[in-house]
């Protein structure tokens, strides 16, 4: 059933877990993502990026596929088809092209700029009737190109954005996307409070979800965050379980190298990360 964000994250906000954001890149990680939903009876947000959408051909693909994947596969649970870090153009685009929830990502504007392109997209979003995510201070690390420094987010400013109506907003504490160095300083969970303290019902977001440690993220949740996004994490183990696959000679053996051989080891992969998220955001039986 895809829905916007918006009731899925009110729920969780109020009973003290997080949906998960899973990005998908293709039609594997978008039937993997949506079963594992369906049999975890769990809310899911299908996060896209504009890398993505495009190359999946742009985002009315993205959303035909999602929604008659959806229909046929029979998913009950609520899930949202989310823009991930949208820029202007791309939120609108993806109004357009039947999305249920965006994300406009105006944290490398200054605050006033945010504050008046967020308004706008507010208006939008919720007049076509989707939810709408706002980022204030930069994710570091990078992400389809968007680089940022890993600041964490002025509490204040996102008071700023939490009042212009966002159905949830993201908010850098620390966190970064993709891989994890080895001296990383962890979450600030000073700043998160902080932020909670202001924004009070607001669901926050923290990116980057993958590789943080478990205690971290359970930590992030009961401090106000009711959504985490996971990308990287995914395709590790959709690259492992290929390499294993064709490293075991599997694709040289009868008709292993059809395709629906060849990726089966992968979506399997996704299916038990996607589960094993679920389970460590709270999210199972909550649909
Ligand atoms: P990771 O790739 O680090 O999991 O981050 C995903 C994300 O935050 C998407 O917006």
């Amino acid at each position: 059933m895809i829905v916007s964000a918006t009731e899925m994250l009110k729920k969780a906000k109020a009973g003290h877990y997080a949906v998960g954001q899973f990005n998908i890149n293709n039609l594997e990680w978008t039937k993997a993502i949506l079963l594992t939903s369906e049999e975890q009876k769990s809310p899911v947000i299908l996060g896209v990026s504009e890398g993505a959408g495009k190359y999946m051909t742009g985002f009315k693909t993205v959303a035909a596929m999602v929604r008659a994947m959806d229909e046929t596969l029979g998913i009950t649970v609520p899930v949202a088809l989310h823009l991930d870090h949208g820029t202007y153009e791309g939120v609108k685009a993806c109004v357009e092209a039947g999305f249920s929830s965006v994300m406009f990502d105006g944290s490398s504007y200054d605050i006033d700029e945010n504050v008046a392109k967020t308004t706008e997209l507010v208006k939008l979003a919720h007049d076509n009737g989707l939810s709408i995510e706002a980022e204030v201070g930069a994710i570091g690390g990078e992400e389809d190109g968007v680089v940022g420094a890993g600041e964490c987010a002025d509490p204040a400013e996102c008071k700023r954005i939490a009042d212009l109506g966002v159905d949830m907003l993201a908010a850098g504490i620390g966190n970064i996307h993709g891989i994890y160095p080895e001296n990383w300083a962890g979450l600030s969970f000073e700043t998160l409070d902080a932020i909670q303290q202001q924004t009070g019902e607001m669901p926050l977001v923290l990116h980057g979800g993958s590789g943080i440690p478990d205690e971290m993220v359970k930590k992030a949740i009961t401090l106000g965050v009711s959504k985490v996004n996971v990308n990287t994490e995914c395709q590790l183990v959709f690259a492992q379980a290929t390499r294993e696959y064709i490293e075991a000679g599997k694709d040289k053996q009868g008709k292993g190298y059809d395709p629906r051989k060849l990726l089966l080891p992968g979506f399997e992969a996704i299916k038990e990360e996607v589960k094993v998220k679920m389970e460590l955001f709270g999210s199972v039986g909550k649909a």
